[in-house]
Formats: structure tokens, C-alpha cells, sequence
């Protein structure tokens, strides 16, 4: 196989052998498929600003910290990004809405990468406790500090 084949959003993409590992998901995503929900920030799986949810046919998605994965090993992955989650145009997820309205949005930055890591969570366990939903939160940083806000309005998803 002479290409690397997989999703993003439903939509089939690939890339050439030829691609340097060096090349992250996220590059790809923000540069190669002007996809630039996904932010970045320390590039190195410290943030969360980049998370997007992935999954190999078959299995539940899980947060992915995109600049940590190479694009050359993304065969076969279904990957989501916030702009698949919800858009203005499409229609916002309740995730997104949710976020909005208890005010966890802030400078916005790190919104996309904190939604998609509770999308990916949401995805893989459809019930979640409000301590699930806490202890999730090491995975993100807020550089507002606004973290009350924001797991306020994660905490309305626990059942
Ligand atoms: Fe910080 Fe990827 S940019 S975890």
C-alpha cells in the first residue's frame, strides 16, 4: 500500500508514503485539510488544545492528542474534529451549547480541544458520573484558569 487512508469527519483522506513521520495529525488537519479547530499550543501532549476523537473501524472513539500522532500512522482511523462535532453553519453540538452558556468558553481557545475530549468520553462510556467527569479533567488547560465554568457545564452530562 503506497498510501496512508483514513476519515476525517466521514470524509476519506490520505497521504502519500512519501509524507515524513515527522508530519502530526494535527499538521495535517490545520494546514493540509484547512481544518483549524484544532489548536495547538506546547506540541507536546501537555495542552489538550489539540484533541480530537479517533477510532479504528469498530471501536468507540477515544481523545487523541493530535500533535503527538504522525499522520503516516493514522491507517484506517476515523477521526473527528470539532468542526464534524458541531458548527455554526451545521448546527452546534450540546457539548458546544452547553459550554456557551455556563460561560466556559472564556477566550475560546482551548473550547474546541475540551469539547472533543468530553465528546470522546461521551462516545466511549454513554454513562458518566460527575467524578468520571472530573477526573477527565486532567487531560486539558485552561491558560484563563476558568476551569469552575467549565466542568459546570461538563457536569450536566452525568447521569
Ligand atoms: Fe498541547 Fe497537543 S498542542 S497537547
Amino acid at each position: 500500500m503506497d498510501r496512508v487512508n483514513f476519515r476525517v469527519n466521514g470524509k476519506p483522506c490520505s497521504v502519500g508514503r512519501e509524507v515524513s513521520s515527522d508530519v502530526t495529525l494535527l499538521d495535517y488537519l490545520r494546514v493540509g485539510s484547512e481544518l483549524r479547530g484544532s489548536k495547538y499550543m506546547c506540541r507536546e501532549g501537555g495542552c489538550g488544545a489539540c484533541v480530537v476523537a479517533a477510532a479504528r473501524a469498530g471501536d468507540a472513539p477515544v481523545a487523541v492528542n493530535s500533535c503527538l500522532v504522525s499522520v503516516t500512522s493514522c491507517e484506517g482511523w476515523e477521526v473527528s474534529t470539532i468542526e464534524g462535532v458541531g458548527s455554526r453553519h451545521a448546527g452546534y453540538h450540546p457539548l458546544q451549547k452547553t459550554l456557551a452558556k455556563h460561560n466556559g468558553t472564556q477566550c475560546g481557545y482551548c473550547s474546541p480541544g475540551w469539547v472533543m475530549a468530553m465528546y470522546s468520553l461521551l462516545q466511549s462510556k454513554k454513562k458518566l458520573t460527575m467524578l468520571e467527569i472530573e477526573q477527565s479533567f486532567g487531560s486539558n488547560i485552561c491558560r484563563c484558569t476558568g476551569y469552575r465554568p467549565i466542568l459546570e457545564a461538563f457536569k450536566t452530562f452525568a447521569s
